[in-house]
């Protein structure tokens, strides 16, 4: 039964309109928009959820957009005390707290498909690792050779930590804490598939990967662009890298997560051909 369902004696019909159809639920973690207009109905919304699932121990209203250089949300604890939760994911376990690093269980599917993707005994990069779960999926689901994740949010990089542990995969998974403008320039050798997954301003990290890739290596690059340019995405992907020195030929690009109206997250996938 949904949310609106479960509300409908409690709530007028003006009121059940304003509720979300949708809500997030990481490990025993809901997060929810509740508009202003009901949120003398907070309780009743609450108890429905919990009606609903069980094992919920708090809840976080959404009260702003992921923003901000670390990419976390603003959330007001409505119900319950403890932010931070353990998912499950590929048969992996992270430990998070979506209000102090960002982590979104709507991407988790996408992480799947990259790790099938990924052949055994590849070197890979992970800039913007956040608590780590490329890595982790890629490290657990394939069997690279080594897969380093960079991250700059200090408390993000403790989950990353000790999200390594708690899979086991210490021994292929290297977490860098730091930015990834001072950190890749510094690593050694190519690599032979890199991850870009920072939507919001992916295009100026791209000369980063000047002489970290070479013919053959495959770049994941995620952005937030306008769904009326999806045609044109491959050519105008294509001429960024190119701009930077890095000829590369667009594989396949994929729509994966909403952003605002009519602007969308891609994936592209990315082969070096020069
Ligand atoms: C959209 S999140 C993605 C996190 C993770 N890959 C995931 O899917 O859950 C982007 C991450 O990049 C980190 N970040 C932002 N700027 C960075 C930089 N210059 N160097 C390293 N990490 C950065 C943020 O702290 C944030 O955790």
């Amino acid at each position: 039964m949904s949310l609106r369902e479960l509300l409908k004696d409690k709530l007028s019909e003006e009121e059940i309109k304003l509720v979300r159809r949708s809500f997030e639920i990481i490990g025993d973690v809901v997060v929810i928009e509740i508009p202003d207009e009901i949120m003398h109905r907070k309780d009743d919304i609450i108890a429905a959820i919990l009606k609903r699932h069980k094992h919920v121990k708090t809840v976080l209203r959404k009260v702003g957009e992921v923003n901000g250089v670390y990419r976390i949300a603003r959330y007001e604890l409505v119900y319950g005390e403890k932010t931070e939760t353990i998912v499950k994911e590929h048969g992996c376990r992270f430990v998070v707290d979506p209000t102090k690093a960002y982590y979104s269980v709507k991407l988790s599917g996408e992480r799947e498909r990259i790790a099938k993707l990924v052949r055994e005994g590849e070197k890979v990069l992970v800039m913007f690792a956040g608590v780590g779960p490329y890595p982790i999926v890629i490290a657990r689901l394939a069997k690279p050779r080594e897969v380093i994740g960079v991250e700059l949010n200090p408390i993000a990089v403790k989950y990353f930590r000790q999200n390594v542990k708690l899979n086991k995969v210490q021994n292929v998974v290297k977490v860098l804490e730091g930015d990834v403008n001072e950190i890749v320039p510094k690593l050694s050798g190519k690599f032979d598939r890199v991850l870009m997954p920072a939507p919001y301003s992916a295009e100026k990290f791209i000369p980063l990967l000047k002489d970290k890739v070479e013919k053959g290596s495959f770049i994941h690059y995620y952005s937030f662009e306008s769904e009326n340019e999806e045609e044109r995405l491959p050519d105008k992907i294509s001429d960024k890298f190119a701009e930077h020195g890095i000829k590369v030929e667009v594989l396949k690009l994929k729509k994966c997560g909403n952003f605002a109206p009519y602007v969308s997250r891609y994936v592209a996938d990315i082969e070096v051909v020069g």
